[in-house]
């Protein structure tokens, strides 16, 4: 007879902010988030054959079958946990309760962070970008988006003390250190966002469009948009090409300790994502600006798809101490996720 597997098991999965590179993970090009120091953690047994997960911060009970069927009745967040049902296919269900510290649907990824958690105590791989590649089509299964690789990786390898810069067409993950000078805060705008339903499908329509013109959008530089004959996409592109060149130049003056040029390439980001990708809101724009007039402040940025959600400041330690009167949380750089199995 085979042995039986422990079956008590406890997951837990970061969120993400992303320092600089937004738009660039969908055309394979570069990004640098960091998984953050607050984090979802499913808890429970494994047995039985459903998967039922019981959420301590929201109203509701996910019921769903081995295969991936939402049962009638489960709250709207049950699709996420579907999804991954659907990708892990696993033998056996889960009885586990969720909670977390993350604010919900602000823009840290808390949905890749529930993805990663419920995939790992599902049972799923080790490896970090295998998990990420398994819940980020468990994330397009759920929501229809067609999102990049870079939440759910980034939440998968975090490394604590480190950003990560991702290579998101080799799927690569070169860890790169945070200096201590820099404390990065987060501050939420309010606007509520969601994904379903934005322009996110068609910017990333516009990106392949672009790739038709020009080839990889990877690969490209700002000499090959001329090319491009539409000036919209051409806009478009020229947000990617320069995106990718500034991650590039972030990670270098990161590791040359040069703060100042990390901050003014976190403001042209701001900038591009604003005037040529066209996904920022006034909103985040009136914070970014209040927060660069902030003394200690080295650039600041929305973070993550745009169209509401979270804007990202670099800072002198100590810079942004009681400022916001907003949502804010200062984060550090935080360990990837990870399972524990056979408790107590
Ligand atoms: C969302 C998506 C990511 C990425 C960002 C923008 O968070 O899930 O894949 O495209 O937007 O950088």
């Amino acid at each position: 007879m085979v042995a039986e597997e422990p079956s008590e098991v406890r997951a837990t999965a970061p969120g993400r902010v992303n320092l600089i590179g937004d738009h660039t993970d969908h055309t394979g090009g570069l990004v640098l988030p960091m998984a953050i120091d607050l984090a979802t953690v499913v808890e429970g047994r494994r047995g039985g054959d459903a998967v039922v997960v019981t959420s301590e911060d929201r109203a509701g009970r996910a019921v769903i079958g081995l295969d991936g069927a939402i049962v009638d009745g489960s709250p709207g967040w049950s699709r996420y946990v579907a999804g991954v049902v659907a990708e892990v296919a696993p033998s056996t269900g889960l009885d586990a309760t969720v909670r977390t510290t993350l604010p919900l649907g602000g823009g840290l990824s808390s949905s890749a962070a529930l993805e990663v958690a419920v995939a790992l105590a599902l049972g799923g791989p080790d490896d970090p970008v295998e998990l990420a590649r398994l819940c980020r089509r468990a994330e397009q299964r759920a929501t229809g988006v067609p999102c990049g690789i870079m939440d759910q990786l980034a939440s998968a390898a975090g490394v604590e003390g480190h950003a990560l810069l991702i290579d998101c067409h080799e799927e690569t993950v070169r860890p790169v250190p945070m200096p201590s000078a820099i404390e990065v805060v987060v501050v939420d705008s309010g606007q509520a966002r969601e994904l379903v339903g934005s322009p996110y499908a068609e910017r990333v329509a516009a990106c392949r469009a672009a790739e038709v013109a020009i080839g990889p959008l990877r690969r490209a530089d700002p000499s090959d948009l001329a090319a491009i004959d539409d000036p919209t996409i051409r806009r478009r592109a020229r947000h990617v090409v320069t995106e990718n060149a500034r991650v590039r130049a972030a990670v270098e003056a990161l590791r040359a300790g040069d703060l100042a040029e990390v901050g003014r390439l976190v403001d042209a980001s701001h900038e591009s994502l604003r005037h040529d990708f066209e996904v920022s809101t006034p909103e985040l724009d009136d914070l970014v600006a209040r927060l660069r007039r902030h003394p200690g402040v080295l650039g600041a940025r929305l973070t993550g798809a745009g169209f509401g959600g979270c804007v990202v400041a670099l800072a002198r330690p100590g810079a942004l101490a009681g400022w916001a009167p907003e949502r804010s949380w200062t984060v550090t750089p935080a360990r990837g996720a990870h399972r524990v199995t056979g408790l107590g």
